[in-house]
């Protein structure tokens, strides 16, 4: 089967990029990215590439090649399903925050609109893509409803999990280590994997296209973050092992790392890991694993979210403690909001973790980030306090300790500390003998990346504290 026409459900950080290099790999397909919030649709359709909803090296670039040629993006979500021959669900899959696996379980309410609604509309057989995250055997799921609420027409279901790490996606998605393509065993489903295969084919190898059972895709994307996710916990762990001993975790990481058989990469200690994949789908495994009653499989994995929030809380303690074990109404400067570089998405972001922690103790939280905005900032924070439970009052209260900047000088102005929550680049070229002649002494900072120059900054006259070492 030859797909001419491609809609994709959900117009965020992985269906954007990736329809929009689909689209420039296959000049002979239309790819209509459609979404049910106006405003994002709009912001992509925006002449001004500066404006697209997404901050990602390299995609403004992509998108001014083919929007309008072959891209399309669009809130009109019924028409492009229908002219569509395949239909990719990229919507979002948070963790559910209510009832039945709540904290722990992906919420699937979304990818079960989207079938009922492709379900609804199809008048031609069609394939259906997941490419959100999901839980083993969802696809029997989606499969399930298709079949029992559509038209009569036939539905093949694969698994197409995204692999791509914001900030690096462009380069992820057209240089992939592999893409995954799970599907049924049967003619019909093989025929559904190969369609898929054909697309893909259009810029990478045969031997970066992985074929498996639909089950086997699925279980790798979360087995695949776990592991990642795993290293940096270990690695995390050990960086507390290092601040007691005075041995050095880069130079521990190194030392591991040469060994060809761990390899070098996702061993930087930090101040936790962020981002909207990892905890989500550690969580998600876990709770797979003890529906299947696996408890000892479902421990062993906790573990990892485990060190990380103790990672993320230990940061926060040591800026507590080393203030002299109050921060109250202390002006602490946080470098740093996006849970990585290069990007502006700030999802489980380590900083909100610490910054909740200090704001309890009564700090005034002055923040840089030169990508994520003020309101993203706000809303951030204020997510986390009404799942925990606070009242407007409270949250209000509590946000009049946070100020955000434009400026970084403004931002570090008369700061007691300095806390250093993402590696932006550019944060090692600031002037760092101005920050410090206008802190207040001593000027203490908190390295939570360990991208400073300690050296420097030591004599310079800072009170430096990194992590592991
Ligand atoms: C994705 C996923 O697909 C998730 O499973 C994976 O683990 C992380 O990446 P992402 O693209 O990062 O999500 O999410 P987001 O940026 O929130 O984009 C999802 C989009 O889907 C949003 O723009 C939202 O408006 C849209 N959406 C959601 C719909 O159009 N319809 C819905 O019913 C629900
Ligand atoms: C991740 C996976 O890498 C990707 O394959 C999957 O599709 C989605 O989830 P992403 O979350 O976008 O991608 O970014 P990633 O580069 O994996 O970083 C995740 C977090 O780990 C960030 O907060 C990062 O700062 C942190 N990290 C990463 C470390 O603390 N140390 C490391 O060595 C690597």
């Amino acid at each position: 089967m030859k797909v001419k026409n491609i809609c994709c459900i959900g117009a965020g950080y992985v269906g954007g990029p990736t329809m929009s290099v689909i689209a420039l790999k296959c000049p002979n397909i239309n790819v209509t990215v459609v979404d049910l919030n106006k405003v994002r649709i709009n912001a992509w359709n925006d002449e001004n590439l500066d404006n697209l909803p997404i901050y990602e090296p390299g995609l403004s670039e992509v998108v001014s090649k083919v929007r309008g040629k072959n891209l399309f993006f669009s809130n009109e979500v019924d028409a492009a399903i229908d002219i569509a021959d395949m239909v990719f669900i990229a919507v979002n899959t948070p963790t559910k925050t209510y009832g039945e696996g709540k904290g722990m379980a992906a919420d699937l309410k979304y990818v079960e609109l989207c079938a009922r609604q492709i379900a609804r509309v199809s008048k031609n057989d069609k394939i259906i893509v997941e490419k959100s995250t999901l839980p083993v055997r969802t696809a029997q799921t989606i499969k399930t409803i298709l079949d029992n609420s559509g038209n009569g027409v036939k539905f093949e279901v694969l698994s197409n999990p995204e692999f791509l790490a914001e900030g690096t996606a462009i380069n992820d998605l057209l240089n992939s280590d592999r893409v995954l393509i799970g599907g049924n065993q049967t003619p019909s489903g093989k025929e559904a994997i190969q369609a898929l295969v054909d697309i893909y084919s259009n810029w990478l190898s045969p031997k970066q296209i992985l074929t498996t059972n639909v089950w086997s895709s699925e279980l790798s994307k979360l087995t695949a973050n776990a592991f990642l996710a795993q290293r940096i916990s270990s690695i995390n762990a050990i960086s507390a092992l290092c601040e007691a001993t005075e041995a050095d975790v880069d130079e521990v990481a190194k030392a591991v790392g040469t060994d060809t058989r761990v390899g070098s990469k996702f061993l930087k200690a930090s101040v936790g890991f962020g981002g909207s994949c990892f905890q989500k789908d550690i969580l998600n495994l876990v709770y797979l694993c003890r529906f299947f009653n696996l408890p000892e499989v479902a421990d062993y994995w906790e573990q990892v979210i485990k060190i990380n929030d103790y990672q993320k809380h230990r940061f926060a303690r040591k800026i507590i403690s080393t203030l002299f074990n109050t921060v109250s109404d202390k002006k602490i400067t946080f470098l740093g909001w996006a849970f990585k570089k290069d990007t502006n998405d700030s999802r489980e972001s380590a900083a909100i973790y610490v910054a909740n922690h200090l704001i309890e103790d009564g700090a005034n939280i002055h923040v840089y980030d030169p990508k994520v905005s003020e309101s993203k900032i706000k809303a951030d924070l204020t997510y986390l306090w009404e799942l925990n439970g606070l009242t407007k009052t409270q949250i209000n209260n509590k946000l009049s300790q946070v100020f955000v900047y434009k400026n970084h000088s403004k931002a570090l102005n008369k700061s007691h500390a300095v806390a250093v929550l993402t590696e932006w680049d550019d944060f090692k070229n600031f002037d760092w003998e101005k920050v410090y002649h206008n802190m207040y002494k001593p000027a203490f900072v908190f390295d939570g990346r360990n991208i400073l120059n300690i050296k420097k900054l030591n004599e310079i006259g800072f009170k430096m504290y990194t992590i592991g070492k």
